[in-house]
């Protein structure tokens, strides 16, 4: 059955977006690939983007159908009656003078979580500021992976495998659902606020296919850079549209690009979202596929799947399971996702991979990834309480400070184009547009 594919090595190095420099492409094995697989050659810039949804997905969810697999989860809200001019533009900061977002600084002042006065960062990442990325008091994983006991960067038990997408739902998410759901697979969905406003029957789905929503920003802006209001209003817009569409919040986030430090991780406590990085063994053994970047050709898809060879490797090494980064946002991302990196890992029985959502990874039912259904009393991790940040938060030493080195994913995106969700760059949104933290009581 498995037949072991020596891909790649006879496939010349495309050239970059830039048109100047060609890429390695180098040999890679992988055990099984999809018989559907777009073949690898063809999964690389050129491939477009729309905002029309690609096939692959029929049904769309009635208005008022229960959800019966999140006990206490309401039904589903009636998608057509969502109003877009009520919520902020896609794609950019929203505005902290609006109602809601005086509500939700307000709220976050009365959880008693005190905010680390910690100065935002400026875009460039590590280089653009050198005083914050070597001061390990802010614990910012940008510049050194530092990670706090509050941050879930792991599947407890080895050789399980959170798999989640980032930065949709968008046009190709039809094509992997599909292949989710012929494999019995579940995935954690970080979901831009921008793209839910856009596809909101689209997210229902995925929703009811029993996959976890989790909050990836309204605009997916780099958090340390904003203020702590923006932070705020970056978080809980995204918390209301999905709670508009579904009728339950997340309660786990996940920064873009990973750039998270101790005042970010304070607000998003205080709001009610427990993090959620990919896991980092080393500066160069970051799980992240970079599968993101074959769309803007800084990268081939030989590299990403010599990434996926080497992330498999190294989590056969550890004690622990593993998260991965990878992103539903393009057509290239999803295509190598179902015609490769998943056909791969499903044939991999010596050892065999369990696959799941983070929530699932983490041994807790799908009701306690959404702050309404979530057990507070058993349940103190995702935390929803002051209380239940405290003590993983007050103590400096629970911080793992690594060798500061380049942050894969981050440092890839910024070093390419600042911003990669400005409208320059980032065609396809416009197009749709239309601690050491001290925690007190
Ligand atoms: C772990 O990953 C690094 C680079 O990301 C790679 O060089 C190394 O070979 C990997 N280890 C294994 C056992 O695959
Ligand atoms: C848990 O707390 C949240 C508010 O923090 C509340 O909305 C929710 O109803 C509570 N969950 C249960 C099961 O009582
Ligand atoms: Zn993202």
């Amino acid at each position: 059955m498995l037949s072991l594919l020596a891909v790649a090595a006879a496939i010349p190095a495309i050239v970059n977006a830039q048109g100047s420099s060609s890429l390695p492409a180098p040999s890679v094995s992988i055990l099984s690939q999809n018989p559907t697989a777009v073949p690898l050659s063809q999964i690389n810039v050129a491939e477009p983007t729309s905002t029309t949804l690609a096939p692959g997905w029929t049904t769309t969810p009635t208005a008022g159908a229960v959800p019966t697999f999140i006990p206490g989860a309401p039904g589903l809200p009636d998608v057509t009656k969502l109003v877009p001019s009520n919520y902020p533009t896609l794609d950019k900061l929203p505005d902290i003078t609006s109602p809601e977002v005086q509500q939700w600084i307000a709220e976050v002042k009365a959880s008693g979580v005190q905010i680390p006065n910690i100065s935002p960062t400026v875009l460039g990442g590590c280089a653009a500021n050198a005083e914050a990325a070597s001061d390990q008091s802010r614990c910012w994983w940008t510049c050194g992976g530092c990670v706090r006991d509050t941050d879930i960067t792991t599947c407890p038990d080895k050789l399980t495998w959170g798999l989640t997408y980032d930065d949709g739902p968008a046009w190709f998410t039809p094509n992997l659902l599909q292949y989710l759901d012929a494999n019995d697979l579940k995935s954690t969905f970080f979901v831009v606020g921008s793209r839910a406003i856009s596809y909101p029957a689209l997210l229902q789905t995925e929703f009811m296919a029993e996959h976890q929503i989790a909050v990836h920003t309204w605009s997916h802006p780099y958090l340390s850079t904003l203020s702590n209001e923006q932070i705020i209003a970056e978080l809980g817009w995204s918390k209301k549209i999905i709670k508009d569409v579904l009728g339950i919040t997340p309660n786990m986030m996940r920064p873009p690009y990973g750039d998270i430090d101790d005042r970010v991780r304070a607000i998003s406590l205080a709001m009610g979202l427990t993090p959620v990085m990919w896991t980092r063994i080393s500066p160069t053994a970051t799980f992240d596929t970079g599968d993101y970047d074959i769309h803007g050709g800084t990268i081939t898809s030989q590299q990403v799947l010599k990434n996926w060879d080497y992330i498999l490797g190294n989590a056969t090494t550890i004690n622990t399971g593993f998260i991965v980064l990878e992103h539903d946002l393009f057509q290239q991302t999803v295509e190598i996702a179902t015609g490769y990196i998943l056909p791969d890992a499903l044939a991999r029985t010596n050892p065999k991979f369990n696959i799941k959502p983070v929530i699932s990874c983490l041994n807790k039912p799908m009701q306690d990834a959404y702050i309404e259904t979530n057990n507070n009393q058993s349940n103190s991790q995702p935390a929803n309480s002051p209380s239940g940040s405290v003590s993983a938060l007050s103590s400096g030493a629970s911080g793992s400070v690594q060798a500061t080195g380049g942050a894969s994913h981050g440092g890839s995106h910024s070093s390419s184009a600042v911003g990669l969700f400005n409208p320059g760059f980032f065609v396809y949104a416009v197009e749709v547009a239309a601690i050491a933290i001290s925690v007190i009581f």
